[in-house]
């Protein structure tokens, strides 16, 4: 019996359940993610971006922020990309069609685009990231083209054209003439044009091609996904690290070989006893392995160590005092319950807890007075060496936000 696929487009302001999926997120995993694209009219009704176009431009100006330009010159369909950071004089010389900015990771630096994540708390934080905003001038695109990661897309202001190919197996061959990976031919299935507030889920692969109708600014809600290759690459570099050199190829059953230069059938079940005498089958190890890899991940920017130190108990009297700590926009956290207790991973760096304090830790991304006393000891004992990590921020009532903004990352 065949089941009617679920439907494409749906729009959240019809439906029952709040949130900006319109459908309950267990649906939406079970019948869309890494499945098939959803276009979700409505998803933040009555959306305000919370940057403006100028921000964006002075964001592409700052050194450490990753930013490009595509231009596209529609006379000879030629694609020119220039990556940021940009001088400031750039911007008013660019004409007023076919060109778009792209800033990565502005959750990082903005704090009201960041405010934004929470309504993606219906998937693992550690599988987000970054929120990519570009801003395309009208006709502005970046071309047809595939992601390796799903993608919320979610238009902030303007209008933007997305036309997408769902059917199964697209031609996925690239252009050999442009620096970008643009799609030599593209078909698209569907055509829609987005408003403020609309969003359009893509999952990876799936041919896509956005057109800006006018001046629009465009949130991507990016994933990360490592592959197989860098998982098992920076697994085996943990467990090269931690390995016993006296553990080898042994072989006190060796018996007479019936030809001295052949590698027998015996030998290659040595090797494989050898291969698996450093496998991680400690559960513990293995999720301490992942947990420090995955808060690491493809992560552009680190926190460092401040030079002006204050001692715990400054700290701590500060926090009684009104102060918050603040954390790092780079410094990801993620926590795993462990055969004892828990453990907080943070930008790589693993803390054993109990499971409370790791995951009100890694749940929060400031810490106020109150937070830090329902802390146990062994809670505030992390905080304080994250917070001489760089990890954390302290801030006192008063201090300029905008300040946050220039120091961090
Ligand atoms: C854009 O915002 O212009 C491009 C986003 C994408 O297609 O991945
Ligand atoms: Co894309």
């Amino acid at each position: 019996m065949s089941r009617t696929p679920p439907p494409i487009e749906i729009d959240a302001s019809q439906a029952a359940e709040g949130g900006p999926l319109g459908m309950s997120p267990a649906r939406f995993l079970r019948d869309y993610w890494q499945k098939r694209p959803l276009l979700i009219r409505n998803a933040f009704p009555g959306f305000v971006s919370p940057i403006a176009p100028e921000d964006l431009a002075g964001l592409a100006c700052e050194d450490g922020v990753l930013a490009r330009i595509v231009s596209h010159q529609r006379e000879g369909d030629r694609w020119l990309l220039r990556q940021g950071p940009f001088e400031e004089s750039l911007f008013p010389g660019l004409p007023d069609r076919d060109w778009t900015l792209l800033v990565q990771d502005v959750d990082k630096w903005d704090a009201d685009v960041a405010a934004l994540l929470p309504h993606f708390d219906f998937l693992p934080r550690w599988r987000i990231d970054d929120i990519m905003v570009s801003f395309a001038a009208t006709g502005g695109s970046v071309g047809a083209h595939i992601d390796q990661y799903d993608v919320f897309l979610l238009q902030a202001h303007g209008h933007r054209r997305w036309q997408i190919d769902d059917r199964p197996d697209p031609p996925l061959g690239f252009r050999p003439d442009v620096e970008l990976k643009l799609l030599q031919r593209f078909d698209p299935s569907h055509d829609w044009v987005l408003a403020p507030g609309d969003m359009l889920y893509l999952p990876p692969g799936v041919p896509h091609h956005g057109v800006a109708e006018d001046p629009c600014l465009t949130f991507s809600v990016g994933m990360r996904a490592p592959s197989a290759a860098e998982l098992v690459g920076d697994w085996v570099d943990a467990m090269i690290a931690e390995a016993d050199d006296a553990l080898r190829y042994r072989d006190p059953d060796l018996a007479p070989p019936a030809d001295p230069h052949e590698i027998d059938a015996a030998a290659m079940g040595r090797v494989v006893e050898a291969l698996n005498l450093l496998r991680m089958n400690d559960p513990d190890r293995l999720g301490d392995w992942f947990g420090r890899f995955i808060t690491l991940y493809r992560a552009s920017g680190e926190a460092m160590p401040g030079d002006a130190q204050r001692s715990r108990i400054e700290v701590e009297w500060d926090l009684q005092a009104g102060g918050v700590l603040h954390r790092h926009p780079w410094t990801r956290m993620a926590w795993r319950r462990a055969r004892k207790g828990a453990r907080l991973y943070a930008a790589g760096q693993d803390l054993a807890l109990p499971a409370r304090d790791a995951q009100a830790i890694a749940a929060a991304p400031a810490i106020d007075g109150a937070d830090y006393e329902r802390l146990s000891q062994a809670g505030r004992d992390a905080v304080i060496a994250l917070l001489e990590g760089g990890h954390y921020r302290l801030l006192m009532p008063g201090d300029d936000a905008g300040d946050e903004d220039e120091a961090a990352p």
